[in-house]
This record gives C-alpha cells, structure tokens and sequence, in this order.
C-alpha cells in the first residue's frame, strides 16, 4: 500500500486544471450501454473508481478502451445482466447499473454496492421508484435481482433528493413508455450534466437542476462523444488546501456557482477569493479565522464532499466550529487522525466541535475514506514537520495525480511505494 511523505508549511502557487467530474464521469460510463452505438466521454480520469467502472462494463461483454485521456465504450456485444459481487463491492457507483442494466436487457442482478464506508447508505429510495417504473425485485444473501417485462413512466415522489436514486431513476426512464415524472429530485450540477449526455443520445429528459425532473420515453438511443463538466469537488479540495497553506493558487474550469457556498465560508476565514470566466483564484495569509458553523446539505447547500476538508482547516484557524454532517451517519472517522496532529475536536454524533489551535503538528495518519483521507493531507501540507499519510487506496479512487498537482503549486509530498 502506498503512501504519502509530507513536509508541511509550504505557500501553494500556481494554477490548477481540474479533472473531469468524478460523480459525473461514473454515472455516465453506466449511461453508456443505454445504446449499442458507440460512446465516447472525453478527458477521463484514471482514478481507480472509473477503471473499476470500465472493469464492470467489460463485465457485461462491452469493449472499453482508454486513449489519449478519453474513453470510448463499445457495447454492442454485451449480453450479460449479471456484475460480479467483487466489483459490485468495490464501487458504490455499480448501483446506477440498475436503471442502465433495466433499460438494455429488462433484468439486472448485482450485489448490495460498497464504496467509502461512511455511513449506512441504503438503497431503498433507488428500489422504490424502480419498483413504480415497473420493476419487480428480490433481495437475498446481499444481492438484488430485478426484472420487468417493459418499463412504464410514472409520477415518482423522492422523501429525500438523492443524488443516486436520482440518477437511477433517468437511466431507467429513459426509455421506458410514456412519461416520468421526478418530484424532490436532487438538484447537483452532474445531474444536469446527466441530463445532457442523455439528450445529446437523443433522450427527452428536462428540468434537470430543478426539484421536478420530466422524462418522456424514446424509443432508441444513440451514439455520443461528450465532454463532462468539471470536478467541483477537487476544486474546493486545491482551494481550502491553498486556503490552510497561505499562498495564491487559481483552479479553472469550475463556475463559481457549484461551489458557491464553499466560497462564502472562505471568505469568512478571511481568504479573498475572485471568480470570473470558470476561473476562480483564491488568495490566503495562511492565518485564518474559524467559520462559526458549516451545516452539509444536498446542492447548492455545503457539500458532504468537503466537509472533511472544511473541518481540517477549522483545526488550524482561531476561533471555535460546529460542523455538522447532515447527509452520512460516520463522516467523521478522520477526526481521531486529525486529534494525532494536535487538534482539539469533539464528536458528538453527527456535530463536531473544533476548538482551533495555533498550529497542528506532523504525525503518522491513516486515511479511511476518500474525503477523509484528502483532508488528512490538507492537514499535514499546512502542518509544522513531517507527516506520513498511510494507505492511499481511498484516496487513489477519487483524485487523479493528487500528488504532481499539489507538487506543481509548490508543496513538498512525494508518494512512496510500500
Ligand atoms: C452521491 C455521491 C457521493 C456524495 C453524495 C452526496 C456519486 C457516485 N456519489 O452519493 O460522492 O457524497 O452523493 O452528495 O455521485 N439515502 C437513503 N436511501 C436511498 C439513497 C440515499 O436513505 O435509497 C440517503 C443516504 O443515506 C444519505 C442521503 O440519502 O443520507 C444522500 O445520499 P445520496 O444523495 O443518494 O448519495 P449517493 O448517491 O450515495
């Protein structure tokens, strides 16, 4: 397993050029068996969920070749409904093989889907609005079988805008019979980019970014090469880096509206932050102040996605917090790692109270999930002395060449093969 060696207390300079979306590039790799023409998704990264991705795709009988940053899947031979529990444990993304698997061969049959453990994450909203499209389902000894005869459009009511089972629910709508309509849908910006690889495959979907989503069945779907939107989330990741560092770094690619209120809390921190033409630049002395709350909700609220990260920088900046994590029950394991360093947070459930401190201190850290893991780092860049970041797996699944482009902004990190 590998892992990073930090020297912390490096200013961040430079410019950043994000990677394509990883919430959005997953759920379009499942969209593209939608169709038996080709598809190409350009600029993908090779973090290991995508490549997991491919590996299910494959799976199914689909070619899948990765050539000069982009992917193109061929599925035309695939034949098979089945994914194999290895990798249905690997990638919680494998969930949205449902509503593709449905709509291509009426049957799909995976196991219950991992990803970062941080919380419960049931499914049962997914199987629900399957179930009203049509879908009859069995679950036994961790596996799920659905099957229908056809697909009909229905009026569907989320309890909650998930993300998931709103993507779940257009895949499998859209090209069911008549039409379906999506109230309480989640509102993020990959699911209007969903929305509009679809439609460049000749899909009838609309509303996407709003709460009500309308889906009018077609009968066929075609070929697509299309570019996804920017990855909102490594932007915030290199901003409250910079942010914790001090220093003055520019990420391009993302609008300033998809991380809105990541902006605003900078602010309050004391950063100064400008934002024009999908360019946004941030300016930090490195001495911050805390913010007095950050609250994580479904779009455009703070995002679950860094609230890690976010928390990570309270631990250094003078003041106290409240963070609190609305959308996943244990999105706090990193916080014990972030206590090595000197940090004073309390957990209570789903709150932490940070208490901020003049500086954190290097340590030996474990990273165990994803999010958790970057904000380990962001910790250690900002930290006096030297860090060790164990495990990069997690980290590995959603950030594409972490270390080269924290390097390039000026940070002393190498990665180390153990
Ligand atoms: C997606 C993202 C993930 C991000 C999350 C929140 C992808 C691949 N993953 O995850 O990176 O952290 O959105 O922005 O895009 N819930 C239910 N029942 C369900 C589904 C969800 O109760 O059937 C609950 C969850 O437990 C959670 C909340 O709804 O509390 C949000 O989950 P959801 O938006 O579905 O997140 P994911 O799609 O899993």
């Amino acid at each position: 397993m590998d892992k990073f060696i930090i020297d912390g207390g490096q200013r961040l300079l430079g410019t950043i050029r994000l990677q394509s979306a990883k919430n959005s590039v997953l759920p379009l790799l499942a969209a593209s068996v939608l169709t038996e023409k080709q598809v190409t998704i350009r600029e993908v990264p090779k973090i290991a969920d995508v490549l997991c991705m491919a590996q299910i795709l494959r799976e199914l009988g689909a070619r899948v070749e990765f050539s000069g940053g982009d992917v193109t899947i061929d599925s035309s031979n695939a034949s098979n409904h089945e994914i194999s529990s290895a990798l249905t444990k690997e990638l919680r993304s494998s969930v949205f093989m449902l509503g593709s698997l449905l709509t291509r061969f009426r049957r799909a049959l995976i196991a219950y889907p991992g990803g970062c453990d941080i919380g419960l994450r049931p499914i049962d909203l997914h199987l629900s609005a399957l179930k009203r499209l049509g879908v009859k389902i069995r679950e036994r000894d961790g596996f799920i079988f659905c099957e229908c005869d056809r697909l009909r459009g229905a009026e569907i009511a989320l309890d909650f805008p998930s993300v998931g089972a709103t993507e779940n629910i257009l895949l499998a709508a859209v090209k069911a019979e008549g039409r379906t309509i999506l109230q309480g849908a989640a509102k993020e910006p990959e699911i209007v980019d969903l929305q509009g690889f679809l439609n460049a495959m000749g899909a009838k979907v609309r509303g996407a970014g709003t709460d009500v989503i309308e889906i009018e069945g077609v009968k066929t779907l075609g070929g697509v090469t299309y570019k996804p939107l920017k990855d909102r989330i490594e932007a915030g990741t290199f901003l409250i880096a910079c942010a914790i560092c001090g220093g003055e770094t520019e990420v391009v690619g993302v609008p300033a509206e998809n991380i809105r209120l990541l902006l605003h809390k900078l602010r309050e921190n004391g950063c100064k932050i400008h934002s024009k033409n999908g360019k946004i630049t941030i300016e930090s002395t490195g001495k911050l102040k805390c913010n007095r709350r950050i609250e994580t909700m479904p779009f455009p609220g703070f995002p679950t996605d860094l609230q890690a990260q976010a928390t990570a920088l309270n631990c250094g900046a003078s003041g106290g917090s409240l963070i609190v994590e609305n959308l996943f029950e244990t999105r706090f394991k990193f916080v014990p790692e972030l206590k090595k360093m000197g940090a004073d947070i309390e957990v209570k459930g789903r709150t932490a109270f940070v208490r901020g401190v003049p500086r954190l201190h290097g340590a030996t850290l474990v990273s165990c999930d994803l999010r958790g893991g970057a904000a380990l780092v962001l910790a250690a860049l900002g930290a006096e002395g030297v860090s060790e970041v164990l495990d990069l797996s997690h980290i590995d699944r959603g950030y594409f060449d972490f270390e080269s482009k924290l390097s390039k902004l000026g940070a002393h990190l190498k990665r180390v093969r153990c």
